[in-house]
């Protein structure tokens, strides 16, 4: 998952790729590079580690001319170094990749038993082989890249450099996204339309196996069997007004700030304030005959999918599965007629939750979406398109994204209820009061920001942490250990309160703090059992709960969190605030890379 981009230009593009790179950061940043064409040269520039490494190299190093592709890169074949860092290039060719090249070894075999020497021990340096070998046989840029495509399995999406053709780049993709930008006697491609914002918004979206050749002033796409074809160009949303940090020290902070507005924002598409009703978009086919619900997804965004679980089957009686994209793909798993398939999705380009959406689509269900990211490839896929509206989410460890998604999830639960005469017009009503109730929820578990800051020191020099849920609160302790580990790199696990006795419990010393979120309910009583085999086995607790549930069982935990009271509808959305505060400020106290912590990327577009 990697970022790519190309400029056919009028002036010097160094600058121009390098600020698209930075608005690619998100798609990984172990290494970065750029090759532009200057005076019949390939000029190649590369760093490992973050960009600032590589503006530190072109300012010392410049890579002068009117056309280029760069990379960002997130590593999966070959160690995040100089040599593994993108362009890869050959005398003729420079190419960038965004994907995984599953035949590599067998292309590589090829290539060397043919005299060639290949540099890195990426997967994508063959192909800038393959490519050159048909050019130094002759080949045209076109046929090269013709001949070149079909023998290709896997993922990708190319830029392609030539060095005797500083006027054109050649693009293709299959299974990784890639867009074509218009200019003003300028063209571009890149993996999203938020790396083109500042230079266009005239975008077209390329196909599963199309290739494109740009030049200054044209576009010329091609299908997956060659034959020429135009793809719409539409108007991108994408801001070209860089996402800045405002007054906070990190995206993610700014982002966790941001739940009460983008929550609200994305309530305000779902509810009816008026009419007290849930108000879903123009669907075109009938919800209660929907008899089976699978959810599909990954990372935070499952999580959120499990909450819906117990949404689905509460309110709307309807059975539902869930899985992680990766293994959902490759169990066989078995589809119905009649099931709504739900794939949600900050990016909308996670690999294999795409494939999943895709199998589904195969096999004859209803494909709905709950996406981010509007113009994404899950997006245009989608039967029932469901977007978040939580504006770019930057900070690799998704904060806003989750609970705008449970705000559409709860909401279009409701809806199916409602269609499926399962919800009364008064519980209807209930439904909306305590879905708009959250924003201010939300703004008023924020207010315990400095207590969270404030205990950060009791989680920082932990080892292992445990997390404790029930009911639609396990998922959230999933995910209160999912941000933990993710940014301050400690241990976490999340737990099913009532399976702790079942293993964990054994893990328990005053050196394992465990974090139980128990909110007033009726599942209260039970969590806080569980919590009390843990106390009487000196674990040391952090309890997250409201006044009424502090008072009832904050006695004896080594720190204590309050949230407001609220709804249980609504508690999955408002606890989900100090889990992210939690993690936010041990990973600050520990002094880690917050908004890019090692190993990770935002959008994961490699199986
Ligand atoms: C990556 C990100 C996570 C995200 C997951 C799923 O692992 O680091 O924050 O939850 O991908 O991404 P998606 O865009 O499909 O929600």
């Amino acid at each position: 998952m990697c970022g790519i981009i190309g400029i056919v230009g009028k002036d010097a593009v160094a600058d121009r790729l390098v600020d698209g790179l930075k608005r690619m950061e998100y798609r990984g940043y172990d290494s970065a590079g750029v090759c532009t064409i200057e005076s019949g040269q390939l000029v190649r520039r590369r760093a490992p580690g973050k960009l600032a490494n590589l503006v530190a190299e072109l300012s010392g190093n410049p890579a002068p001319g009117n056309i280029g592709i760069a990379h960002t890169r997130w590593a999966t074949h070959g160690a995040p170094t100089a040599e593994n860092a993108h362009p890869h290039a050959t005398g003729e060719v420079a190419l960038v990749h965004n994907g995984i090249i599953e035949n590599f070894k067998t292309l590589r075999d090829e290539l060397v038993a043919d005299g060639h020497t290949l540099e890195s021990e990426t997967d994508s340096e063959v192909v800038a082989h393959l490519v050159s070998r048909e050019i130094e046989n002759g080949a045209s840029p076109q046929d090269a890249v013709k001949s070149v495509l079909p023998r290709l399995r896997g993922a990708f999406a190319l830029a392609i450099a030539f060095r005797q053709h500083p006027g054109m780049l050649i693009g293709a993709r299959l299974g990784s996204p890639l867009v074509v930008g218009y200019g003003e006697g300028e063209m571009f491609l890149g993996s999203d339309a938020l790396a083109l914002a500042p230079l266009t918004q005239k975008i077209a979206y390329l196909d599963e196996g199309d290739w494109v050749v740009i030049d200054q002033a044209a576009a010329t796409i091609y299908d997956s069997e060659n034959n020429r074809v135009e793809r719409e160009v539409t108007t991108s949303g994408a801001s070209a007004a860089a996402v800045e940090k405002g007054n906070y020290r990190h995206y993610m902070q700014k982002e966790i700030f941001e739940q009460p507005t983008v929550v609200a924002q994305t309530l305000s598409s779902y509810v009816h304030q008026a009419d007290e009703t849930v108000a879903l978009p123009q669907i075109d086919f009938d919800l209660s005959a929907i008899n089976r619900v699978t959810i599909v997804a990954c990372g935070t965004s499952y999580y959120a999918g499990m909450v819906a679980k117990y949404w689905f089957e509460q309110f709307a009686r309807v059975p539902v599965d869930i899985d992680f994209a990766s293994e959902f793909r490759y169990r066989e798993p078995v589809l119905e007629d009649g099931g709504l398939s739900l794939f949600i999705s900050q990016s909308g380009e996670t690999a294999d939750t795409l494939a999943a959406l895709r199998y589904c689509k195969e096999h004859g269900q209803t494909i709905g979406v709950v996406v981010n990211v509007p113009t994404s490839s899950m997006a245009r896929e989608a039967d029932l398109l469901l977007p978040t509206h939580a504006g770019p989410e930057i900070g690799v460890a998704s904060t806003k994204a989750f609970t705008c998604q449970l705000a559409v999830l709860a909401a279009l639960a409701a809806h199916m209820a409602v269609k499926k005469g399962l919800m009364s017009r008064d519980e209807e009503r209930e439904v909306v009061k305590h879905l708009l109730e959250a924003p201010a929820a939300l703004n008023a578990a924020l207010d315990h920001d400095e207590d969270i800051a404030g205990m950060a020191h009791l989680i920082a020099p932990a080892r292992d942490v445990l997390y404790l849920g029930r009911g639609p609160d396990f998922p959230l302790a999933l995910e209160g250990a999912l941000k933990l580990k993710e940014i301050s790199y400690i241990h976490a696990e999340g737990y099913a309160s009532g399976e702790m006795k079942h293993g964990p419990i054994a893990l328990i010393d005053e050196h394992v703090p465990v974090i139980v979120l128990a909110p007033s309910g009726p599942l209260f009583e039970k969590t806080v059992s569980n919590m009390q085999e843990v106390n009487a086995r000196g674990g040391k607790i952090v309890l997250i709960s409201d006044e009424e549930g502090l008072a009832e069982a904050g006695e004896g935990c080594m720190a204590t969190i309050q949230m407001p009271r609220v709804h249980p509808l609504i508690a999955p959305l408002v606890y989900a605030v100090p889990v992210q505060l939690l993690a936010y400020h041990v990973a600050c106290a520990k002094g880690t890379d917050v908004d890019q912590p090692r190993n990770l990327a935002k959008s994961v577009t490699v199986e």
